[in-house]
Order: C-alpha cells, then structure tokens, then sequence
C-alpha cells in the first residue's frame, strides 16, 4: 500500500517515490560550489549509462525546465542555419516541433498525418529523396496524444540513408522504452525527469551526439537560454550558465539510481507493460475499448474508448472522488478519449481498484 492522496494516472508528473521525496531534502547548495559540480556530474554520467552511451561520443545536458524546453533547446541548437529539418506530425508534440521551426524561423517542412495514424515510411523517404536540402527529421517517440509508439528504429534507418540527422523527442519514453542510440544518425534526444524517470517536474535534458554539435560550434545561438552549445561547454568543465533547479536535480539523480536498482530501463518497460495489460484487460471485459491496437502502443500510456454514454468529466470527477487522476484526450480527441499512463510508485492494487471503480461506474 502506498502514501499518496491521488493515484496519477496522467502522463507525469508521477507519484514519487518515499526515497526519490527525501531526496529533495538534503543540503542546500550554491550552482557554483564544488558540491553542485559533483551532482551535475553524476547525473550526467547517469543518464547516459541509462542507454550505455560512451561519454567520448554522448553527452547530456541538463537543464532547468520541463520538457517542452529540452525539445525547444534541441530543435534550437540542432540545425545549423544552413539546413532544414523535416517534422514527423502524427500528434500534438509532433505538430509543437513544427510550430517551434516556425517561431524561430528554422527552415522546415512538416510531414502531417492523423493523429491516430502511423508514421509512413514511404511518404518519409520520398520526401528525403525529393528534397535534398533536408538535413535533420524531428520525431516524437511516444506520441503521447494517442499512446503511440512510433517506429523509431525503422524511421531512424530511412533517415541513415539519406544522412539526415534524428532529433527525436523522447519526453513520455526515455527511461522504459528502447532507443537505439547507435549507428542510426541520431543527433539528439530530448527527455524530462518527472515521467519515466520518475523524479520531479523542472529538470529536463538532451542527450547530444559529441560530433552532431561540432557542426554548431561557432555558430550565432537561436536562444539565450535554450543554448545547448553554451550548456554542453559550461556543463563539460563541472559549471552551469544559468541557475540550475537543485532540489530537483537531487530528486533526478535520486530516481536514476532508483532506476538502476530496479534493473535499468528494460525492467521498468516490463513493470509499465504488465501494468498496461491490467488496466487494458479488465476495461477491455467492461467493454471499453482501446484507440489503438495493443502493438502499436507504448509501455507507458494508453488511450481508450469514452464508455456509452459517459463524459469525460464525468469519468475524472468520478474517479477522483475515488482517489485517481486520469487524462483527457487532446483536440479532436477530447469528447471521444481518455487516458491512463502507468507511471511513478503506483502498484497492483491501485490499478485493480481503478478498474473496478470504471467498470462499476453507470451513467448518469
Ligand atoms: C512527447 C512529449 N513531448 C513533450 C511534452 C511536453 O512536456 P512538458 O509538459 O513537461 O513541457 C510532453 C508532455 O506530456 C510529451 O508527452
């Protein structure tokens, strides 16, 4: 049985952990004391052994933000003015990549699809082979909108023939699902501490290729603060340009070895996976349906099928009397969806009342 007053069911922030909450409690610190470097460092150090990345050809940022400015760093600092970044759309955070090309002037084409639809691999390479001038594809990999797991491996391949650099946002994955760090031209990653990390909302990071940001270096910043040459510079020598939020990067580093104990982020996409196939099949007998079929979903969340009859905010208000917090759908999705991510310190039992308070449920 766990401590917390709501159970989370939204795609982060999550339930923290008792060890991952004490975390926050240690000593103060100045950004700029020793005692700060050693933290940066080790969390750093931690996220790239999460995917066993070499420190020779990786490295993490780490930044004070949610995840929206770990994306908006990468798309800033990614693409030299010189080249154009082809956007995958098949959701919101898709079409969010877009419209950051558009408010920082990136040159870009977006390459749209149905939100409940896959990423073509067809349309992709046809647009790789006709316009030449492209230089880097931005994918989310879990669409977090619809649950979709994106074809990482295949798109990243396609890219690799064109040699146009993958800068993939990885926010609602990294941490509980396979990304393939190697030989597959990806240039960088953006991820965030508060979902499958399990830490706390306000620290995120990008995970850059060393030799991808070689090609940036000397290059006029598109932000201030999002600059991740400026970042990846200050960070190597132990320092920071900008105050870095420390509560919540002793959370981050706490949840990374967490993660570790725990078996590293294979073990954790088999817990979020037997937890997804609970809640799935117990709504499944109630006859709630899913958006999507079972595999091309991710680990971490999935959308279902409103029940007849009942509204979303009736579904929420419902079961937050009973101590849970589920998600909406976004959009065009909002009157026909809700959703359930399996993230943080939940257990067993929670989800097991959780369906049975769904499934008990009648409309009003
Ligand atoms: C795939 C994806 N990208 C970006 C974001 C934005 O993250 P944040 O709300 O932490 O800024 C989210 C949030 O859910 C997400 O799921």
């Amino acid at each position: 049985m766990n401590e917390h007053t709501h159970i989370l069911l939204n795609p982060g922030p999550v339930n923290l952990s008792r060890r991952v909450r004490e975390a926050l409690l240690r000593p103060d610190l100045c950004h700029r004391e020793t005692e700060f470097t050693g933290l940066q460092a080790g969390i750093r150090a931690g996220l790239l052994g999460i995917y066993d990345l070499p420190a020779d050809d990786w490295a993490s940022v780490l930044l004070t933000g949610s995840g929206t400015a770990a994306v908006e760093a990468m798309m800033t600092s990614c693409i030299p003015a010189h080249g154009k970044v082809l956007v995958m759309e098949n959701g919101v955070y898709g079409e969010r990549m877009t419209r950051m090309a558009t408010l920082h002037g990136i040159n870009h084409l977006a390459l749209n699809h149905g939100w409940a639809d896959a990423i073509d691999l067809a349309r992709l390479e046809e647009e790789l082979r006709y316009h030449e001038e492209i230089t880097h594809v931005a994918v989310v990999h879990h669409e977090t909108t619809t649950g979709r797991l994106n074809n990482l491996q295949a798109i990243a391949e396609v890219c690799s023939r064109y040699q146009a650099g993958l800068l993939v946002d990885a926010v609602s994955s990294f941490g509980a699902e396979a990304i393939d760090f190697s030989g597959c031209n990806l240039a960088a990653c953006a991820g965030t501490a508060n979902k499958c990390l399990h830490g706390v909302p306000g620290a995120s990071f990008v995970i850059v290729n060393r030799t991808a940001m070689q090609d940036m270096q000397g290059t006029t910043p598109r932000t201030l603060y999002l600059d991740l040459t400026g970042y990846l510079e200050q960070q190597d020598q132990g320092g920071t340009p900008f105050t870095q939020s420390v509560q919540t990067f002793y959370a981050l580093d706490e949840a990374i070895r967490e993660l570790e104990d725990a078996g590293g982020w294979p073990a954790r996409r088999e817990t979020y996976r037997a937890r997804m196939r609970m809640v799935s099949e117990g709504l499944h007998e109630a006859g709630i349906t899913s958006l999507l079929p079972e595999a091309d979903s991710s680990c971490v969340l999935h959308a279902f099928h409103l029940p007849d009859g009942v509204s979303y905010r009736e579904l929420h208000d419902h079961l937050k009397t009973h101590g849970f917090v589920i998600y909406a759908g976004q959009g065009q999705f909002s009157r026909q969806i809700f959703r359930i991510a399996c993230m943080g310190d939940i257990d067993d039992a929670d989800l097991r009342r959780l369906i049975s308070v769904i499934t008990e449920m009648r409309p009003a």
